[in-house]
């Protein structure tokens, strides 16, 4: 068998968690905590994707914060004192939930002072990514999903050795919240598209599809000389759709369209039916908050 045949690609140990935004449409809760840090049921918004993380086999976190929000970074260390406290309480049960939260192996925070975009934060991590393909996850999107809907990229950049973007279809009225992809189905590779252009939040009438790009993407190295020389959009943000479609000319990129349940939890109606999906999931919850929903259904007064 030739050499390059047998050429393994590295497996994805990195993944970039940009969390540096002002959460404003969820103030005032947001007001001197992180959106990540709101609870969905009895987690915060960003152990959801970083559990989806390690379940994929990613063992360095790069937290790229706003000011003064280590609040994230401390959630996913071990806090000696509490776990101390709840064993001398005989608390068993609480402690092993504590314990539940992922420890990365290694856990590294860096600071955008000023929320310059989504790619501006990429170009951020690159000192802590180095030379090594790499995930990007945003916590905002919370996926449930068997595989994690990482693993099922990381499946795709595996086979077919290039960069990866989750999709999935939205509805046309969605379609100028999201970056939408143009591309074709790969044959033999099921949900697995080629993409040939993509464009950042276009209008309805403008957009190539409706495939849009939620928050997960296997990216290579070579998007960070391109993030570095992209130009920053009417808003001032560097977009790292901009970056990709640069990467497009050079090398295929491709969508994987995510096979799971994800929730929009940065709009404040995401948020309430991902606090409902999951707490319907929720062992300890699911039969009363159901019967809780249905007695809510049925005192509804009429025409609401
Ligand atoms: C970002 C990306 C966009 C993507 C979206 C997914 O936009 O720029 O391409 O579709 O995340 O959630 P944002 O929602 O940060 O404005």
């Amino acid at each position: 068998m030739p050499a390059e045949r047998l050429r393994v690609l590295p497996t994805i140990r990195k993944a970039v968690f940009p969390a540096a935004g002002l959460g404003t449409r969820f103030l005032p809760a947001t007001k001197a905590q992180p959106k990540e840090m709101l609870t969905l049921v009895d987690k915060p918004i960003i152990q959801y994707s970083v559990e989806e993380a390690a379940a994929a086999g990613i063992d360095h976190v790069v937290l790229v914060t706003g000011q003064g929000t280590k609040l994230v970074e401390d959630h996913f260390k071990i806090n000696a004192e509490l776990e101390a406290l709840l064993e001398s309480r005989g608390k068993g049960d609480l402690l092993a939930e504590v314990r539940s939260v992922p420890c990365p192996a290694s856990i590294s925070t860096v600071q955008q002072g000023e929320p310059l975009g989504l790619g501006h934060a990429v170009i951020l991590a690159h000192e802590l990514i180095g030379d090594e393909a790499f995930a990007v996850i945003l916590s905002d999107d919370v996926i449930d999903a068997t595989p994690p809907a990482l693993r099922q990229l990381i499946d795709v950049y595996e086979k077919l050795d290039g960069p990866v973007v989750g999709v999935e279809r939205v509805s046309a009225d969605r379609i100028s919240d999201y970056g939408i992809v143009d591309a074709e189905p790969v044959s033999n590779h099921a949900g697995v598209y080629r993409i040939h252009d993509m464009v950042e939040k276009p209008t309805r009438e403008d957009s190539p599809s409706d495939l849009a790009i939620v928050g997960r993407y296997i990216l290579t190295p070579d998007i960070f000389p391109i993030l570095d020389t992209t130009p920053p959009d009417a808003q001032g943000e560097i977009q790292l759709t901009d970056a990709l479609r640069q990467l497009l000319t050079g090398r295929p990129i491709y969508a994987c369209e995510i096979d799971g349940v994800r929730h929009d939890t940065g709009s404040k109606l995401g948020f309430l039916r991902a606090t409902a999906y999951f707490a319907l999931k929720h062992p300890d919850l699911s039969d009363t908050f159901r019967e809780y929903l249905r007695k809510v259904g049925v005192n509804r007064p009429a025409g609401n």
